[in-house]
Parts: C-alpha cells; sequence; structure tokens
C-alpha cells in the first residue's frame, strides 16, 4: 500500500516502477482513500500502541495505493525493496530511503507474511478484481 504522504507527493509512478522492475506482478491496484475508522481496522494489531491514533489519523488524511503482488518469495523480498520502518535506518535505493518522511509517514506498507498478505488484500480488493 502507497501511503498518503506519498500519494501527495505524486511519487506513485516512481514507486510502482520500482515494484514492477523488481520483479513483483501487479494482481490487484486502485486509488482509494481510507476512513479513520477504516485505517484502524487495517492497523488493528497495533491498538495497543501509542503510535496508533496518529497513524489512523494519517492513513485517512489523503489517498493510498493498495495493490496485490505476486513473486516468488514476496514478503521477504518486498520488505527488502522497502527498507526500514523508520528511513532513518532504511538501505540506500530502498523506497523507503528514497521517499519516506518519517517514522510514521513512510511512503509505504507491506505485509509481514504470507498469511496477513492474504488478509491484507481482501480488506481491499474481492476475487474478481485480481488477475
Ligand atoms: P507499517 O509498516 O505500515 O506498519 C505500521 C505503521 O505504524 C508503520 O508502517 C508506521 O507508519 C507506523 N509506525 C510504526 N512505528 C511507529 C512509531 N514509533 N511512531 C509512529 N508511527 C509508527
Amino acid at each position: 500500500m502507497i501511503k498518503p504522504d506519498a500519494v501527495q507527493d505524486g511519487n506513485s509512478g516512481a514507486i510502482i516502477q520500482m515494484i514492477e522492475a523488481a520483479g513483483f506482478r501487479i494482481v490487484a491496484m486502485k486509488k482509494t482513500q481510507l476512513t479513520a475508522e477504516r485505517a484502524g481496522q487495517f492497523y488493528a494489531v497495533h491498538q495497543e500502541r501509542p503510535f496508533y491514533n496518529d497513524l489512523c489519523q494519517y492513513m485517512s488524511s489523503g489517498a493510498i495505493v493498495p495493490m496485490i503482488l505476486e513473486k516468488e518469495n514476496a514478503v521477504a523480498d518486498f520488505r527488502t525493496l522497502i527498507g526500514a520502518t523508520n528511513p532513518a535506518n532504511a538501505a540506500d535505493g530502498t523506497i523507503r530511503k528514497l521517499f519516506a518522511k518519517s517514522i510514521e509517514a513512510n511512503a509505504i506498507h507491506g505485509s509481514d507474511s504470507d498469511e496477513n498478505a492474504l488478509i491484507e488484500g481482501s480488506f481491499f480488493f474481492s476475487h474478481t478484481e485480481q488477475f
């Protein structure tokens, strides 16, 4: 999911280009905006964290571009491509190093397991939107 800061800054195209160049196939993609409530559902696993309310506000502050991506070893390879959560710790050449503004407004989200990728994919897309 490309986050509001990156969409607002006009970086969606460059990020999608990096994703495809890294060998990911785009199975589904759209531009949409979350309400704070829906952002809260998406990030429910973080609801006890001190940054949760700010995160829900930020994630509903503008358009996002969710995607379902396919590749061998996709979860691990995508996490390598996007870099560390905090852009200050992200490796050179990663999406977050190039485009993230802060640990919160960090340009992009990637699922942390195959199981969560299925859950998060179906949060945004029906089966008829996946090709
Ligand atoms: P993401 O990979 O989408 O998963 C949870 C998100 O919470 C994370 O990226 C950041 O946007 C945000 N986040 C994680 N840690 C912090 C933090 N310490 N302070 C503020 N936001 C955070």
